[in-house]
């Protein structure tokens, strides 16, 4: 019989009995740690602290960490396994996802359905009362495949280079069968009631699910052919229910650009709008449509994790002992730390504030450089940010910064025309909009910017109500950008990347 070891994850308090020798991934998958890198030891998104007992330091880690990290007790969790009784705190914490609860003006219609958002990262699904619009559960999980990689160019190349394709496409079937399955009997409503399912993503999420070869985009143009809404059988999902619902996975826009896009449109009406609007998902991949009635633009860009506050020095996610704020007070600098404990990362909202007041006392200077030379600016003992960091934070902004600009002039309009800009995702509700203006992520007016919450998921919500043919028209009439065929895309990220010399 093998041999048992206890694991024991601080915060969460967890313990957890493993068989000795256990990957440590393993573990700490299924306690909400992501693995950016998909455990290839390259990214140290999936450090840990060894706090009680002992874990070898392999060569890769020697390679990633710095000596002090390693001494303090910091390890590579993807690098490691369970040989001896261990107490860990995951550098890490749950993730934090962004559910939907507008309230929805529809036709009523008999049964239930389940809205999905499959995100890069997280999904979240809904259960509704199709006769009232009222949401009856709502379940959110880590998305499966994220251990095998944060991104969607990872997730691109396990399944193309790797061959893996069928193992993220089971994992994610299989995960959304449990999320339903779950909303259902907690929600007591028979399976045979479920009437209809609509899910969302981005086109890799899309054509993973649905199964569908990712090699053409793997490569440059990065462009399917299989952009269709996709109409999907439960016995072939391999989920039990019968009689069977109608189940679909709306239609992509183009490139990258999904239909969680798509349903971002519809859910804020951009499609019906006289005015000028902007839709910006800042995520690890930025999306950005322009639109209004008569004409839509889409494109989507490689931001990078930054916002997300992933492969940041001390990046963590929004949660208790991340500095979340830094303002300028008497010229310094100052920072507020959720759960008010001591410091010990910083989050995307975080760095976008401390960037933004570290410019506005010039301790950044605008192309980038701290002002004293040094690689690192200390904001709260012991957190800092390095060069680097600043550096992440100029690329990612720089992304989609130069996403919209050119969007606007393909559209022939200027900044000063849009109305409205709907930040959607998680991101998108935490930053700090003026922050976000000062670093030059978003130079509109601040009062015409909107937070918007999961408009991917209200969207999904509103396709119960509709018919499919009505979200093809919608995705036929958005016309797909690809941001790199521009031939000045390269100079225009290059000026983006710079942070406005002062306060606009
Ligand atoms: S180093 Fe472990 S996931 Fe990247």
């Amino acid at each position: 019989m093998k041999e048992t070891v206890h694991i024991r994850l601080e915060p969460l308090g967890a313990l957890v009995p493993v068989r000795k020798g256990t990957p440590l991934q393993d573990v700490l998958f299924t306690h909400g740690v992501e693995f950016p890198c998909g455990g290839r030891g390259k990214c140290k998104g999936c450090r840990v602290r060894v706090m009680r007992g002992s874990l070898p330091v392999t060569p890769e880690q020697e390679r990633m960490l710095t000596a002090e990290e390693i001494s303090a007790g910091w390890r590579l969790s993807c690098q490691c396994s369970a040989e001896s009784d261990l107490t860990l705190e995951m550098a890490q914490w749950e993730a934090a996802i962004l559910i939907d609860d507008t309230s929805l003006r529809i036709t009523p219609k008999t049964g239930f359905g389940v809205a999905v958002d499959v995100g890069t990262t997280t999904v979240v699904a809904q259960l509704l009362d199709l006769s009232s619009g009222n949401v009856l559960g709502v379940k959110t999980a880590l998305n499966p495949q994220a251990r095998h990689g944060a991104d969607i160019m990872s997730r691109v190349s396990y399944a193309v280079t790797e061959g893996q394709h069928r193992k993220l496409t089971d994992a994610i079937r299989k995960q959304v069968a449990k999320m339903i399955a779950d909303l259902l009997e907690g929600a007591s409503v028979d399976r045979g009631a479920l009437s209809h399912v609509t899910l969302v993503g981005n086109t890799v999420m899309h054509h993973i699910f649905c199964d569908i070869d990712l090699e053409p985009l793997s490569h440059y143009p990065f462009e399917s052919l299989h952009l269709e809404g996709t109409a999907l059988d439960p016995t072939a999902l391999g989920w039990d229910l019968t009689p069977s619902p109608r189940i679909e996975f709306l239609p992509c826009i183009g490139g990258f650009v999904g239909s969680d896009v798509l349903a971002g449109v519809f859910a804020k009406q951009i499609h019906l709008s006289d005015d000028l609007v902007v839709l910006v998902d800042l995520g690890t991949n930025g999306e950005i449509v322009v639109g209004n009635r008569s004409r839509l633009l889409s494109a989507s860009t490689a931001a990078g994790p930054a916002f997300e506050g992933a492969r940041i020095y001390m990046g963590m996610r929004a949660s208790t002992g991340a500095v979340s704020e830094v303002h300028v007070r008497d010229g310094r600098l100052e920072c507020h730390v959720l759960g008010n404990v001591t410091p010990r990362g910083i989050c995307g909202s975080g760095l976008v504030d401390a960037v933004a007041s570290a410019l506005q006392i010039g301790l950044i200077l605008p192309g980038g450089r701290l002002a004293d030379r040094s690689n690192s600016l200390m904001l709260c003992p012991p957190v800092k940010i390095s060069q680097t960091d600043i550096r992440e934070l100029q690329l990612a902004k720089g992304a989609i910064a130069a996403g919209i600009r050119i969007l606007l002039r393909e559209f022939g309009a200027a900044p000063e025309e849009v109305t409205k800009i709907y930040l959607a995702g998680a991101f998108g509700n935490y930053v700090n909009i003026p922050s976000a203006g000062r670093i030059g992520l978003l130079t509109f007016d601040p009062d015409r910017i909107t937070p918007s919450g999961n408009t991917a998921l209200l969207g999904a919500k509103l396709a119960l109500f509709s018919e499919p043919a009505e979200f093809s028209s919608l995705a036929s009439r958005i016309e797909h950008i690809t941001l790199s065929e521009k031939p000045d895309f390269q100079d225009i990220y290059v000026e983006e990347m710079m942070f406005p010399a002062q306060a606009n």
